[in-house]
């Protein structure tokens, strides 16, 4: 089946960068869907119904462009702290926006991937993540990974189990633990450095997501709330990326 172009009824136009300026990974903290509820007189949940239409955006935006992956944060693992009707919300309105895209998603020859930790999510949550993993896995457009469940220090913390048994059954030797043999037991061993880490409501922290994985990412926080934010929200941040200085240590 061919490729489709992402709908784009505006007919935005992406900034013209060079290739090495765009970023391959760019993760986002879709924040501020409650206080966006808040300020139109609505309640939390509204505002998590409205940032669909953001994600869905991001990922045109992406597509346009030529970004590789985009992982977003859906559900923390500290998003259990919520009350148990937002939580209850959250974990249905993830499975429902799972089922609305995949088609959709997989016409636009996105990958869709879950990173994130089993224990305690629903059982429903995960059968649609995986359904969609499977439907879309051989796509390779842009890799969208929906990060549910997921907590940077849950994250760091499983990989180190997984290699004290494999120290314990002496299948690996500690003194021969490098960053690789870390980075190849995280959630999704594939995943790519993020180099654009963007949060949108203001709140300038990480909140404990990718947390290995943008150790040095470049960060962008934006004043707009996550169900104001759209493709061109996505190429503003892209644009400041572009006029970062990437060092990484290294001096000139
Ligand atoms: C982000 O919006 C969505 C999730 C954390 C699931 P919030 O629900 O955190 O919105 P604010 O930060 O309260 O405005
Ligand atoms: C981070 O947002 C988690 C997601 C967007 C899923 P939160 O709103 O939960 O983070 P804090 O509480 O402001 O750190
Ligand atoms: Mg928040």
């Amino acid at each position: 089946m061919p490729i489709s172009q992402p709908p784009n009824p505006l007919g935005l136009k992406p900034p013209k960068l060079a290739k090495h300026l765009i970023p391959n990974h760019v993760a986002v903290v879709m924040d501020g869907n409650g206080r966006w509820a808040k300020s139109k007189g609505l309640p939390r949940t509204a505002g998590h119904e409205a940032g669909e239409t953001s994600l869905a955006e991001m990922v045109y935006g992406s597509l346009q462009l030529g970004v590789k992956y985009l992982s977003a944060y859906a559900f923390s693992t500290e998003n259990w702290k919520r009350s148990p009707e937002e939580v209850k919300f959250l974990m249905n309105f993830n499975k429902d926006v799972l089922r609305r895209r995949r088609d959709e998603f997989m016409d636009l020859g996105v990958r869709v991937r879950w990173a994130g930790q089993a224990k305690k999510l629903w059982k429903s949550v995960i059968e649609e993540l995986e359904t969609a993993e499977k439907l879309t896995a051989k796509n390779s457009k842009l890799t969208l990974t929906m990060c549910v469940n997921y907590g940077g220090r849950a994250e760091l913390v499983d990989a180190a189990k997984l290699i004290a048994h494999e120290v314990k059954a002496k299948k690996l030797d500690p003194d021969r633990i490098t960053e690789r043999t870390i980075a190849s037991r995280l959630y999704e061993p594939n995943m790519p450095d993020v180099d654009l880490f963007i949060r949108s409501s203001g709140e300038q922290r990480t909140s404990n997501f990718l947390l290995w994985q943008s150790a040095y990412a470049e960060l962008v926080f934006l004043d707009e709330y996550w169900p104001d934010c759209d493709r061109q929200t996505l190429w503003k941040a892209i644009e400041i990326y572009a006029n970062r200085d990437r060092r990484f240590g290294n001096a000139k």
